[in-house]
């Protein structure tokens, strides 16, 4: 029997960094706010490059592009937007604070999107448009959607923020966004992306985004200092008896580093005040990982293909797609999961990304202020009690992810 120490294994805590990235966080860091703006646009070309769309516009988060999304379609007060049942509430809260009304439409449960019998149930004279989620990099039956929306002259939004690199998103709708929030397929901590097909439409968000603040130099830094404190100081404190935990929790108290998602969010609110343009600084940290995406998602590919020989015959799998691009590699076990969660932890495999429990997450999200009335969308109510997601990021061995499949099966 080896007595080599296991490493701690984790799902989320900025996931995707590598030596290259934490250099550059460190060299950012401590630089003064000198960074050249072709950065911004050397961004912008790449994500035209992958995603075939001409129209780019950068800002320091994927709520925000969807913020400027729906504005720029000027709905009227009270118009319906359809989004998916099993979502987060960063989702939900750019809808409620135009005044408009999220419609929660139920999920399939091998692959987390629209159910379409739902979603033709829940179109109302009212509906203006609908949101595919693409959720954990699964492709959503876009053809379909698609031709949904036109027979009903309904906007398509698609929601990339999991789903960078797969195949065919963001290019069917009226408009697309991406996220580079710390555990997206790329990450800069806060990062997102709207893209359009739609010249007219991108020449009305122009005149928007020309009016947009910068992110303050301070906010900047406290997103830089996240990939720095998770790999220095919480991740090795996890190792203590799960210390990095506290810690993790003080410094986003003492605001030294950010929340994913903030307390007012919870209930329901979004910070107009918020809507930034992307830093150059985070940029250029999204810049570095985006050149490394074929890597990146090659190699979630090559963990889940692990999982699916290692988990062989267990309920719960996802069907594979060749579309796909695993952010994550979901099953959806018989069993609740605190426990199954709870007993790994203690070997030090953190799997809890937050995307369970509730079907709008994160769980402590105040369902009232949302608009979302339980038992509506049942199907996603039990997906989010019986899902465990697997991590397939850069940082995850396949020894890791012998591991986890080995103590899951012990588990379930
Ligand atoms: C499904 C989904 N949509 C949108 C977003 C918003 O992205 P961001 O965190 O960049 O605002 C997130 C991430 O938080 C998400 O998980």
């Amino acid at each position: 029997m080896s007595n080599k120490k296991q490493k701690a294994i984790f799902i989320s805590l900025s996931p995707n960094v590598e030596e290259d990235d934490l250099r550059l966080a460190e060299s950012l860091f401590f630089s003064k706010n000198n960074c050249r703006k072709e950065s911004l646009d050397i961004l912008k070309d790449k994500m035209r490059e992958i995603t075939g769309i001409p129209n780019c516009f950068l800002f320091n988060s994927g709520r925000s592009a969807f913020y400027i999304i729906l504005k720029s379609l000027n709905y009227s007060l009270g118009d319906e937007i359809i989004v998916p049942g099993f979502t987060c509430n960063v989702l939900i809260n750019p809808i409620i604070s135009l005044g408009l009304k999220p419609v929660y439409v139920d999920i399939n449960e091998d692959t987390f999107n629209l159910d379409l019998k739902d979603l033709r149930e829940k179109i109302t004279s009212n509906t203006k448009a609908i949101v595919v989620q693409h959720t954990f990099g699964l492709p959503d039956n876009i053809l379909e959607i698609s031709k949904i929306c036109k027979d009903n002259n309904i906007d398509l939004i698609e929601d990339c923020a999991h789903s960078l690199g797969a195949k065919s998103i963001g290019s069917f709708s009226k408009a697309s966004f991406f996220s580079f929030g710390r555990d997206k397929i790329v990450s800069c901590v806060y990062g997102g992306v709207l893209m359009t097909n739609d010249d007219a439409l991108a020449e009305k968000i122009a005149e928007m985004y020309e009016k947009l603040p910068e992110c303050s130099w301070i906010w900047v830094k406290q997103q830089l200092l996240h990939p720095i404190l998770t790999e220095k100081l919480i991740k090795p404190l996890y190792e203590l008896k799960g210390f990095g935990k506290y810690i993790l929790i003080i410094l986003q108290k003492l605001h030294i580093i950010s929340k994913a998602v903030s307390d007012k969010e919870k209930k329901g609110n979004f910070d107009k005040e918020f809507v930034k343009k992307m830093s150059i600084s985070l940029s250029l940290l999204s810049l570095n990982q985006l050149e490394k995406l074929e890597k990146l998602n090659n190699h979630r590919r090559k963990i889940a293909e692990i999982y699916y020989q290692e988990l062989e015959g267990i309920a719960g799998l996802t069907p594979d797609n060749p579309d796909r691009v695993f952010m994550r590699f979901p099953l959806i076990l018989e069993k609740e999961t605190d426990n199954i969660l709870s007993v790994l932890r203690k070997k030090k495999i953190f799997l809890d990304d937050g995307w369970r429990k509730r079907n709008i997450v994160p769980q402590d999200t105040d369902y009232s202020k949302i608009g979302y009335v339980k038992g509506t969308c049942p199907k996603a109510e039990y997906v989010a009690k019986h899902i465990i997601n697997l991590p397939t990021s850069i940082n995850i061995g396949l020894e890791d992810a012998k591991k986890i499949s080995s103590e899951l099966k012990k588990l379930i």
